[in-house]
């Protein structure tokens, strides 16, 4: 009943007496009461005024499965959402559905994260505001090709800003997706293998979206999607169109296995094309310039003579000459 007056109050653009409200649903007026306070109590800003009704001034900024599934047209995306207000991770969640029977597309959506984990062993810090999900994956392909999610997710994100913001991102391989050289999103992408089997994938990604403050040590190298265009963005709009999005790139990759369908827009939006850049490897420094990726997902640099050669994600760090771009 609730969700139904929530639907009717969403359509009016004026106020929708008690009565009208008893009469199209067959309740009584203690019913309509109880259920308009309960919205209220979930942060639905709704004035109510004598003689003439109910109408709903503000929704909650929560980005719950209500909201994400407004904006959701996925065939098997996010058929099953599991979203809590609070979680330790989201890729911890997701993980610890995966190795249960929970179906391929689940989407673990969180608000807070309590213990969120970015590569490389780092700490994601995860204030309210901003974006947190994990997608759960059972993709039927090498092993080695699992990474190549990461680069499909860094595409879509950078697709789904711009659809629903207009803002122009671009790529930093293998997957942060940046603007005017700050990174925005970070993605985390851990599996679960056998030697020749993949039991599941977790895609887990983090989106500095409303977020208007950053701690002074990073303020260089990150902002958020607020920052950059000026406006609040409304979660669930950007979660259900990357959700739609991803899943038709995602279901390319998977035709091919490969990048080989996706090589060129995601080259199109590589930040550091055609330029130097700094290869870290454990031990060595080297400039290189950035040519591209293949359809591995490797990027391919080339020295001064003109030797190529294909660096893999995770074996190596890649950064601008002078910074983090
Ligand atoms: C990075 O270091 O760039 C990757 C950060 C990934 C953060 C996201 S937030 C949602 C998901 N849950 C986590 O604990 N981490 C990922």
């Amino acid at each position: 009943m609730k969700d139904k007056i929530l639907e009717l109050l969403k359509e009016s653009a004026d106020y929708v007496s008690g009565q009208d409200i008893c009469n199209r649903f067959g309740v009584s007026r203690t019913a309509v009461w109880k259920n308009i306070k309960a919205l209220k109590e979930e942060g639905y800003q709704i004035d109510s005024v004598n003689n003439k009704g109910y109408k709903l001034l503000a929704e909650p900024d929560v980005i719950d499965e209500m909201r994400i599934r407004e904006f959701l047209h996925t065939k098997w995306l996010g058929q099953n959402i599991i979203y809590e207000e609070e979680m330790d991770s989201s890729n911890i969640q997701a993980k610890r559905l995966g190795e249960h029977d929970a179906p391929n597309g689940t989407v673990v959506v969180t608000e807070k994260q309590t213990a969120g984990r970015g590569r490389r062993g780092r700490t994601w810090v995860s204030p309210k505001g901003n974006c947190y999900f994990s997608i759960l994956l059972r993709p039927e392909v090498l092993v080695d090709r699992a990474s190549i999610i990461t680069l499909v997710s860094a595409l879509a994100l950078a697709k789904a800003i711009k659809e629903v913001t207009d803002l122009d991102t671009m790529i930093k391989w293998p997957n942060d997706v940046i603007a005017n050289g700050k990174k925005l999103c970070g993605i985390l992408t851990e599996s679960s293998t056998d030697l020749e089997y993949i039991n599941y994938v977790v895609v887990g990604i983090g989106i500095n979206t409303n977020q208007t403050e950053f701690p002074e040590e990073i303020t260089d190298m990150a902002s958020s999607i607020r920052l950059e265009c000026g406006e609040k963005i409304n979660r669930g709009k950007l979660l259900g169109t990357f959700l739609t999005l991803f899943e038709q790139y995602y279901e390319r990759f998977l035709e091919t296995e490969d990048m080989s369908t996706l090589e060129e827009e995601y080259n199109g939006l590589l930040v550091n094309r055609g330029k130097e850049v700094k290869i870290i490897e454990k031990e060595k420094e080297r400039v290189l310039k950035a040519i591209g990726i293949d359809k591995k997902g490797g990027l391919v640099v080339e020295d001064e003579k003109g030797n190529r050669e294909t660096i893999i994600s995770g074996e190596v760090s890649v950064r601008g000459l002078y910074g983090y771009v």
